[in-house]
């Protein structure tokens, strides 16, 4: 599903230039589910934005579904592909949570009836079905990540990409968000610093310095 084939990634103002990512190889099955763990700076925001076909890498190839990442195609893969959750659940606070979980729907042209019955669906798959109308202002922070997590999923992408989304949590309501991600089918790349997170997933990607540090390949 991913191949990364000695992916740079430099950051440049100026005279300033960071090497966020250094000639980082990696293959992810379609299906696998991984965290990615490292200190803060490592570059896992930074490998999850170029998975996520968010930003281009400097040198390197990105493969996605066997087809080679470009300016022109990254936003139709990115549409199609990919499902985001973020820590800070990006969730649109006059909008209630099944108007929310729409939203990607809209964007998309789907209508209206077909719409409100998968983004329905999507909330009762994540246990929300009983705050379908509640804004975000009126939910926990788990209900949030939830509703978030309902939003990623609705177009049913085969790719889920999580950046510390259960950063903002306490550890019960982080427990459901990481048994509501393992369990959802999808591939999944997971940011954490959680270890108990972590230790759940059947495989870690460590990285320091913009390196892989279990092995080139990212396998133990
Ligand atoms: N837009 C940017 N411009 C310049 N440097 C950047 C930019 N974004 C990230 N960096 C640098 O790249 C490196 C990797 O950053 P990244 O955000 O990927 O780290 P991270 O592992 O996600 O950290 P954290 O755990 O704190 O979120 C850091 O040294 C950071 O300062
Ligand atoms: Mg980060």
């Amino acid at each position: 599903m991913i191949e990364l084939c000695g992916i740079t990634k430099e950051y440049k103002r100026g005279e300033r230039r960071v090497c966020a990512l250094s000639e980082l190889s990696l293959k992810i099955d379609t299906g696998e589910k991984c965290a990615v763990c490292g200190a803060s700076g490592s570059g896992k925001s930074t490998l999850l934005n170029i998975l996520g076909c968010l930003d281009t890498q400097t040198r390197g190839d990105y493969f996605l579904n066997g087809v080679r990442v470009t300016k022109r195609n990254m936003r139709a893969l990115r549409r199609d592909v990919i499902g985001f959750i973020f820590q800070s659940f990006e969730l649109i606070p006059h909008m209630t949570a099944l108007e929310n979980v729409q939203l990607p729907l809209m964007i998309s042209g789907v209508p209206s009836r077909v719409r409100r019955e998968k983004a329905a669906a999507a909330l009762v798959s994540v246990g929300l079905g009983d705050r379908m109308t509640h804004y975000p202002g009126e939910l926990s922070g788990g209900q949030k990540q939830r509703a978030a997590i309902a939003r990623a999923l609705v177009k049913d992408p085969p790719l889920l990409l999580a950046d510390e989304p259960c950063g903002n949590l306490d550890p019960a309501s982080a427990k459901e968000i990481t048994d509501i991600l393992l369990n959802c089918g999808k591939t999944l790349v997971l940011i954490t610093h959680d270890v108990n997170a972590a230790a759940k997933m059947p495989r870690i990607i460590k990285i320091e310095n913009g390196e892989l540090k279990n092995g080139k390949t990212g396998q133990e």
